[in-house]
C-alpha cells in the first residue's frame, strides 16, 4: 500500500533545486532545509504567494518575514549595510545569522512580508540545498520556519509534512538540519541589539564586535509592535506542558535530559529523550524541536527538563524552552 500524500517530496539534488525555483517562479511554496530548520519559502517579490504563505502557516501578517539570498550582493540589493552591518554580515555569512537593516530604495521584496516596516531581516542560508534553490531561482525568497503558527519548529522534512501537507507545494528533503535553532537575529538599525538568540552563539557575536550586545529596550505597555514582532511569549509550543529546571520526575511526567541522568523518579518516567548525553550543547541544539515532538506524541501530560547551561547555544535553547513552557494564550 502506498501513501497518500498530497503534497509532493522530493529528495535533494539538482532537479530538485530546478523544479523547487519554478514552483517559486509560479507563486508556489516550498518547503527546504536550512542549516538551521526547515524553511517554508516563496517569491518575496509576490504578494500573492507571500499572502498564501501566511495562510497556508497560520501566521498573523503583522509578524513580518526574513528574506533569503544567496550571496551578498544580493543582499545589499535589498538593504542598506553599514560598516558594522558589513564586518558581521562577512564574519557570519553564509550561516545562522539574521540581520534587520533598513531597506534599500529598491528592495523588492513586498510590504506584505515586512510587514509594512521601513526595515528588512535578511539572511544568506549555509546549506546547500538552501544555496542550490536560491541560485537556481535568482530572488530573494521569504521563509519563516516550515511549521504552522505557535508549533515547534521543523528539523526534518518529515515534521514539515506533518503540519503543512496538503497546504503547501513542494517539500524538498535534504535530511536532518545540523544546528537545529533558528538563527541569531540582531537589529543593526544603530548599535546592534540582539532581538533572538539562535544559532550564532552571542559570544561569537560579542567577539568579533569587540562590545557587549545591547538588549532590546521592553516594549512600552499595550504596544503590540515589539522589535522582533515574532518573539510572543508563547511560542514553539507542544502540546504537553514544559516544566523547567526539573531535579526531579513526577509521576506521568516525560523527561527531556541533558548530561548524565541522576534525577529521582527518572526510572518511572513515562518517555524519555536525552538531548546530550555527553552534555555537547550543539547536540542538544540539533535534537531540541525533534525531541520535544516525540515527547509530545507520546501522550504525556508534561515534559520535565533538565536545567541547561545558559552560554552558546545553550542561551538560544533556553529561549526556546522557556517559551514553550509559557502559559497558553
Ligand atoms: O533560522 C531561521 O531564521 C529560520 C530559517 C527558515 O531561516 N527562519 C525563521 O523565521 O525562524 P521566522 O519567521 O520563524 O522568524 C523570523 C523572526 C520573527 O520573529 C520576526 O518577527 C522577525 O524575524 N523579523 C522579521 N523581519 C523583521 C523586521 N523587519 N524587524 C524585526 N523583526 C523582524
Ligand atoms: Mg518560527
Amino acid at each position: 500500500m502506498t501513501l497518500d500524500l498530497k503534497t509532493k517530496t522530493l529528495p535533494a539534488g539538482p532537479d530538485a533545486a530546478a523544479e523547487a525555483a519554478e514552483c517559486l517562479r509560479g507563486g508556489g511554496l516550498i518547503g527546504f532545509p536550512t542549516e538551521t530548520v526547515y524553511g517554508l519559502g516563496a517569491d518575496a517579490a509576490n504578494p500573492a504567494a507571500v499572502a498564501r504563505l501566511y495562510a497556508a502557516k497560520g501566521r498573523p501578517s503583522f509578524n513580518p518575514l526574513i528574506a533569503h539570498v544567496a550571496s551578498l550582493d544580493s543582499a545589499r540589493g535589498l538593504a542598506r549595510f553599514d560598516a558594522t552591518a558589513l564586518r558581521l554580515a562577512e564574519a557570519f555569512w553564509p550561516g545562522p545569522l539574521t540581520l534587520v537593516l533598513p531597506k534599500a530604495p529598491g528592495c523588492t521584496v513586498s510590504d506584505l512580508a515586512t510587514a509594512g516596516l521601513d526595515t528588512v531581516a535578511v539572511r544568506i542560508p549555509a546549506h546547500p540545498v538552501a544555496q542550490a534553490i536560491l541560485r537556481a531561482f535568482g530572488g530573494a525568497v521569504v521563509a519563516p520556519s516550515a511549521n504552522r503558527s505557535g508549533h515547534v519548529s521543523p528539523t526534518t522534512a518529515a515534521h514539515v509534512r506533518a503540519d503543512l501537507d496538503g497546504r503547501i507545494d513542494l517539500i524538498v528533503d535534504g535530511g536532518p538540519v545540523e544546528v537545529g535553532v533558528e538563527s541569531t537575529i540582531l537589529g543593526c538599525l544603530g548599535a546592534p541589539v540582539l532581538l533572538r538568540p539562535g544559532g550564532a552563539p552571542r559570544e561569537a557575536i560579542e567577539r568579533l564586535l569587540g562590545f557587549a550586545l545591547a538588549e532590546p529596550a521592553a516594549a512600552p505597555a499595550g504596544d503590540h509592535a515589539p522589535l522582533a514582532p515574532g518573539m510572543l511569549a508563547s511560542h514553539y509550543a507542544p502540546g504537553a506542558q514544559v516544566r523547567l529546571d526539573a531535579r526531579d520526575v513526577r509521576p506521568g511526567e516525560a523527561l527531556l535530559g541533558f548530561g548524565p541522568v541522576a534525577l529521582p523518579g527518572a526510572e518511572a518516567a513515562s518517555a524519555i529523550r536525552n538531548l546530550s548525553p555527553a552534555g555537547d550543547l550543539a547536540e542538544a541544539a540539533a535534537h531540541l524541536f525533534g525531541f520535544l515532538r516525540e515527547l509530545d506524541a507520546s501522550g504525556a501530560h508534561a515534559i520535565a527538563v533538565m536545567p541547561i547551561p545558559h552560554q552558546g547555544l545553550g542561551e538560544a535553547i533556553n529561549d526556546r524552552l522557556r517559551r514553550a513552557a509559557a502559559p497558553r494564550d
